[in-house]
């Protein structure tokens, strides 16, 4: 798996030390508040994991599927919801997070679903963000790095399903790509 990896973008240090200082300045944010953390199935699953053990501070934790890429590298547009969240958010903080934010069709999908269903506030801290490939407008407000507009793979990110168990965050050859 490791030979199928062109350059590493961010390593399981760097990642590490991302993770930590976000944790510090989610807690600040929700000091004396128990959030609902909602973690976005699966390319969040890694960085869910490592950021709620972060975060000095009480919460709940939940997880939503969505999907909207069906293992091609380019958005398809269309959001869909796969496996809901169990909590009633309905009055809660709420702290989405995700692996990347792309075109933010993604995240504008889960920021309109979790205001109507009347959370009192939604935040989002993702991993990476990608401005250059935004199509809607949605923000986050923890960003762990901003990555430039390059297909990345590893801690959680796939390409068809594949590498998310990778521990650091990469760039594929381009041969991967072509041979599929
Ligand atoms: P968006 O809806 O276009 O913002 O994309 C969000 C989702 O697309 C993320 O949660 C990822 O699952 C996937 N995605 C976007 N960019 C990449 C990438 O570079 N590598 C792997 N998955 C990506
Ligand atoms: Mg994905």
């Amino acid at each position: 798996m490791n030979n199928d990896i062109l350059k590493v973008l961010y390593s399981k240090e760097e990642i590490q030390a991302a993770v930590e200082r976000l944790g510090k300045e989610i807690a600040q944010t929700y000091a004396g508040k128990t959030p609902v953390v909602v973690g976005v199935l699966k390319g969040a699953i890694f960085f869910m994991t490592d950021i709620a053990r972060a975060v000095d501070s009480y919460m709940q934790i939940d997880f939503i599927d969505v999907s909207s890429y069906h293992g091609a590298t380019e958005s398809s547009g269309t959001v869909e919801l796969l496996q809901d969240i169990n909590t009633d958010i309905d009055g809660r903080d709420v702290l989405i997070v995700e692996d990347i934010v792309d075109t933010g069709r993604t995240l504008k999908f889960l920021l309109d679903t979790f205001a109507d269903r009347g959370a009192s506030s939604i935040k989002v801290c993702t991993l990476l963000d990608k401005p250059a490939g935004r199509a809607v407008d949605a923000e986050s407000d923890f960003i762990g790095f901003k990555v430039p507009n390059e297909f990345v793979v590893g801690y959680g990110l796939d390409y068809d399903e594949k590498y998310r168990n990778l521990p650091y965050i990469g760039v594929l050859k381009p041969e991967i790509y072509t041979n599929n």
